[in-house]
């Protein structure tokens, strides 16, 4: 695997896999990899002859009081597990490289981004779609993939990419869980051996709802419940929110039908998790 720090190194070494015919997948990532992360980086190889992974922890999608300071860095780690999953370049730039003046222009999306994630993280999303936009605009890639963890997120990129007329394909990759189904993210790490228990309750909450879905319940006010009964009975658990949306307006729904999604971010301590599930699809076993 390549790694490259600068935005000339990347283009060398793009434009000379470009040369050799390659097609180019993209992996954009903020590094603390794991397997969700290796499984994009599957999904890219299978479509792809040249694999671009970036790692940057991007500040300008951190709110001042988020954990832009404590985000888990683990470079070396994750250039191993990237290049023994088969990724062609690893791009892992500066801040420096990445913002090397002051900012003028950002890619500010429309009052959906003010909801769910955005309303508790103000301006959060017009950094992730100013980086996510500058780092295609660096790779160039034929397909770019993401996880569906971040519903909210694909959501707004896949918005991007058509209102915007970027000339990619979008990959969006299945939530890839835990043995005990918690879905897996960088953050995981923060939980504690007792909040890491804990944790399992937001799958299970989904893996109700789902179930009530397929048993015929339909009123998104009663799913709401059936969810929430799994998470009260946590004290170190509180619900951010709990709802039934319609996929790409993200606007809850008071009835709910196949294709909507259940959205769920909740507090385990400090740590905030997200999770989601498609209705009308089964939720993975739970033990
Ligand atoms: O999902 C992430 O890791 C980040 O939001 C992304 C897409 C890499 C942009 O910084």
């Amino acid at each position: 695997m390549h790694v490259v720090r600068s935005v000339l190194e990347l283009r060398a070494a793009i434009a000379a896999a470009r040369a050799g015919g390659a097609r180019v997948g993209f992996v954009p990532t903020m590094g603390a990899l794991h397997a969700g992360h290796l499984s994009l980086i599957d999904r890219a190889r299978a479509v792809c002859d040249c694999v671009v992974l970036s790692i940057f922890v991007n500040p300008m999608q951190f709110a001042p009081t988020d954990d832009l300071a404590t985000y888990p860095r683990t470079e070396a780690q994750d250039l191993e597990l990237a290049a023994a999953r088969g990724a062609t370049i690893a791009f892992v730039p500066s801040v420096a490289v990445m913002f090397p003046g002051p900012r003028v222009v950002a890619v500010v999306p429309e009052s959906i981004a003010d909801r769910w994630e955005g309303a508790v993280r103000p301006g959060h999303f017009a950094g992730v779609l100013t980086v996510v936009a500058k780092l295609f605009n660096l790779v160039q890639p034929d397909v770019a993939v993401f996880g569906q963890k971040d519903l909210q997120q694909v959501t707004l990129i896949s918005a991007m990419v058509r209102d915007l007329d970027f000339p990619v394909q979008l990959d969006i990759a299945p939530i890839v869980r835990e043995p005990d189904g918690l879905a897996m993210s960088s953050r995981n790490r923060y939980l504690n051996a007792g909040n890491r228990a804990v944790a399992c309750a937001l799958s299970r909450s989904l893996a109700a709802i789902s179930q009530a879905y397929l048993d015929g319940v339909t009123d998104a006010a009663a799913l709401r419940v059936i969810g929430e009964s799994a998470l009260t009975a946590h004290v170190a658990l509180s619900i951010d929110y709990l709802d039934v949306v319609r996929a790409a307006s993200l606007e809850s729904v008071a009835v709910a039908s196949h294709g909507d999604y259940v959205m769920l971010a909740a507090r385990v301590g400090t740590t905030r998790l997200l999770d989601n599930h498609r209705l009308g699809d089964p939720f993975p076993a739970l033990p």
